[in-house]
Formats: structure tokens, C-alpha cells, sequence
């Protein structure tokens, strides 16, 4: 097992990472513990939960609203919780997302950890402390900065995970090599096939690297104030195509990244051979790294996404791979380079 702290404003919080959820128990505190899962992972893995009650609630992105919470809400106050009860979400980043804002507004501020039951979840969605809500179709619009007191990764729960939501999780663990750690990147690409079977000690070492990266990414900008933007490399592009190619956030991730790194490379600061090396990473490990594309569509996606309209986007580019720039371009500069975009055939 590997610990990472992150050192929060709200508290500090560890990443129990190769941690079990049976052995979940041992980090609660006395009193009372309401577990709030969704019917999948409670039906997977509820005879693992600690013994209680449980507040379960549906699933996809469309129930992460101020109504499931509200719900969640009126089920506390059923089962009388107080200021006294923990509250820990067992499930991936929407049970997460969900809970850990339920527990950091019911009654001013429960306290509260996360067992982390998919791969996205581990390697980024539990770490880091935002917790929030969708909004009028706006993502994470509503919602707090706090800390879980603790995150339990479990990675034995990761065998019933569906490949596409695996490929979720493999998406940002390439975003953190690419964006930090070029050792990393190395060892990602060597161990391909042991990914693929979920090798577990390849899988502690992937989980636990990029925990590190995000977390020291948190531990240094918790608000988003500046460095912690950094952690969008392949996000403008990638929300743009999920919605316009309606494919999961994953593979999405994986051609905003394509294209993020072909635009490092037109702005001269990354060689072409590293472009091809995170396409061929990427496909690699059976995500998408080529679609056809509608531009204008896509870029009306990329505009509707910024919620306002800006002149200048602050795009996350690489100079090589394991290090990343932040750099301001023009919308119009950007949309005239990406009216002629094409994704890069592979060698
Ligand atoms: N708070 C943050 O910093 C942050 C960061 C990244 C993403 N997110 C959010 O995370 C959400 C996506 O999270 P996700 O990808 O974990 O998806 P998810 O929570 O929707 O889970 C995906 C599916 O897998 C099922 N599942 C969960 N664990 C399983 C297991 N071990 N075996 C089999 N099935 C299992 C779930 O029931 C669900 O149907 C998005 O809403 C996104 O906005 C939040």
C-alpha cells in the first residue's frame, strides 16, 4: 500500500492507494457512518460496506444534479444524521462528485472519505477536493472546495470495471505523464500488455504516480488559481468532441490530447516524433486517437464550453513530453489553425 497526502485549506487528506475496501472499518470513526453508493457497486460490492445504512442513487452524468442532492438531503434528515455522522461515498467520480457535496453542505458540513471504486476515480476524481454538481447543463457548475478525511483506493475492484470505463481512468494517466513525468511516460509505454490484464503491481505503481502528480499539482494550487490549470491538457478539445462526437469522456480525452499535442507542435515547441509517440501510447492502450471531425462544430462546442466568451483561451500545450506550458492564444488564431485541423495519420 502507498500513501500520498494532499494538505488542503479544509483539512488534509490520504490517498490510501492498494488499500481494501473490507478494510474500510479501520478509518472510520466511532458513531455513526451512512454510506452513499450508487445500485451497480452497491449490488458488486455491497456485502463489503460496513454495516448501516445506505442512501443509494442512479447513475450517468444526467443524475449529478441539485435534485439527486436535494433527495439525499431529505433521506438524512429521515434517518435523523447530525452533525456527529460520517458520511463516505463508495463509487466512482459521480458518487464521489455527489457525496462529497451532500456531506459539505447537510447541517453546515459533515465530515467525510471516498472509497474510490474506478480507475478515473482513483487516478483523479477523488483526489484534490472539488466536489460539486451539474447545472442548466453546465458540468461541475455548483460546488465546494473540501477535503475527504481519507480516500481508499481499492484496486482488486477495478476487475469488474467495464473496458470503457477503464479507458476513462488510462486517459488521464497518460494527461499526468505527459504533463509532468516523462519517466512515467516511459513506464507506461513498457508495460502495455500488463496494463491491459491489470498487473497489480503495475497498476499500484500507475495509480500511486499519478495520485503524486495530481496531488502535488493540489498541494500547490488547490483554487485553481494558476498551476492546477495545467491539469486540462487535452480538456478544451476533448469536452468539445465528447459532445459533438457524443463519445465517452475518455476517448475523448484521448483526441483532445492528439490535438493538443499537434497544436504544441505547430506552435514549434513540441518535435513531431513526441506526437506520434503519445498517439501511439494512446492506441496502444485502446483509445481513439483518430475521427473524423466536423472543425466548425466542434469549435462551436469548444466556444459553448467556455461559458463565456473569452479572446483568448489559456491553452495547456507540451514542450516536450512530461513537461507542459501554459499559453494564452487568440480564439481567432485558434480557430483559423483548427478549421484546417486534420488528426495525424500514424507512421
Ligand atoms: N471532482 C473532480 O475533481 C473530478 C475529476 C474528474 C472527473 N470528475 C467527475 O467524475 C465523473 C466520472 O466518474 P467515473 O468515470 O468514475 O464514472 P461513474 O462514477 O459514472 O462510474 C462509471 C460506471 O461504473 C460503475 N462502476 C463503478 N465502480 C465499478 C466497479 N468497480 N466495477 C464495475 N462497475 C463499476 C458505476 O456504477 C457507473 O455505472 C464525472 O461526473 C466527472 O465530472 C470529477
Amino acid at each position: 500500500m502507498q500513501t500520498i497526502i494532499v494538505d488542503g485549506s479544509t483539512g488534509r487528506s490520504q490517498i490510501l492507494i492498494g488499500e481494501t475496501l473490507s478494510n474500510l472499518g479501520s478509518y472510520l470513526p466511532a458513531g455513526r457512518t451512512i454510506v452513499i453508493s450508487d445500485a451497480r457497486v452497491a449490488a458488486l460490492y455491497g456485502d463489503r460496506f460496513p454495516s448501516g445504512e445506505r442512501i443509494l442513487i442512479g447513475e450517468g452524468e444526467a443524475i449529478k444534479t441539485l435534485e439527486t442532492v436535494s433527495r439525499i438531503y431529505q433521506q438524512l434528515i429521515q434517518l435523523e444524521a447530525d452533525r456527529g455522522t460520517f458520511i463516505v461515498g463508495i463509487g466512482g467520480g459521480i458518487v464521489g462528485d455527489i457525496a462529497g457535496f451532500a456531506a459539505s453542505t447537510f447541517m453546515r458540513g459533515l465530515r467525510f472519505g471516498f472509497v474510490a471504486t474506478t480507475l478515473l476515480a482513483q487516478v483523479d476524481a477523488s483526489v484534490g477536493g472539488k466536489n460539486g454538481v451539474n447545472f442548466h447543463g453546465y458540468k461541475n457548475m455548483v460546488g465546494v472546495f473540501n477535503q475527504p478525511e481519507f480516500v481508499i483506493a481499492d484496486l482488486d475492484l477495478l476487475k469488474t470495471l467495464p473496458a470503457a470505463e477503464l479507458a476513462g481512468g488510462l486517459a488521464e494517466i497518460v494527461k499526468h505523464a505527459c504533463i509532468a513525468d516523462a519517466a512515467y511516460f516511459d513506464y507506461i509505454e513498457a508495460h502495455g500488455a500488463a496494463v491491459e490484464r491489470l498487473d497489480p503491481e503495475v497498476m499500484l505503481h500507475l495509480v500511486a504516480e499519478s495520485v503524486r502528480i495530481k496531488a502535488g499539482v493540489v498541494n500547490r494550487d488547490e483554487r485553481e488559481n494558476g498551476e492546477r490549470r495545467i491539469l486540462n491538457f487535452g480538456h478544451t478539445f476533448g469536452h468539445a468532441y465528447e459532445k459533438t462526437l457524443r463519445l465517452s469522456h475518455g476517448a475523448a480525452v484521448a483526441l483532445g490530447m492528439v490535438t493538443a499535442a499537434e497544436l504544441s507542435r505547430e506552435e514549434g515547441l513540441l518535435a513531431p516524433v513526441e506526437v506520434q509517440r503519445i498517439a501511439a501510447l494512446l492506441k496502444r492502450l485502446k483509445l481513439p486517437v483518430h475521427a473524423e471531425v466536423d472543425c466548425q462544430a466542434v469549435f462551436d462546442a469548444l466556444r459553448r464550453d467556455k461559458k463565456r466568451l473569452r479572446e483568448q483561451l489559456h491553452m495547456v500545450l507540451l514542450d516536450r513530453i512530461g513537461h507542459c506550458v501554459v499559453q494564452p492564444i487568440a480564439m481567432l488564431d485558434l480557430e483559423r489553425w483548427f478549421g484546417q485541423f486534420r488528426f495525424p495519420s500514424m507512421a
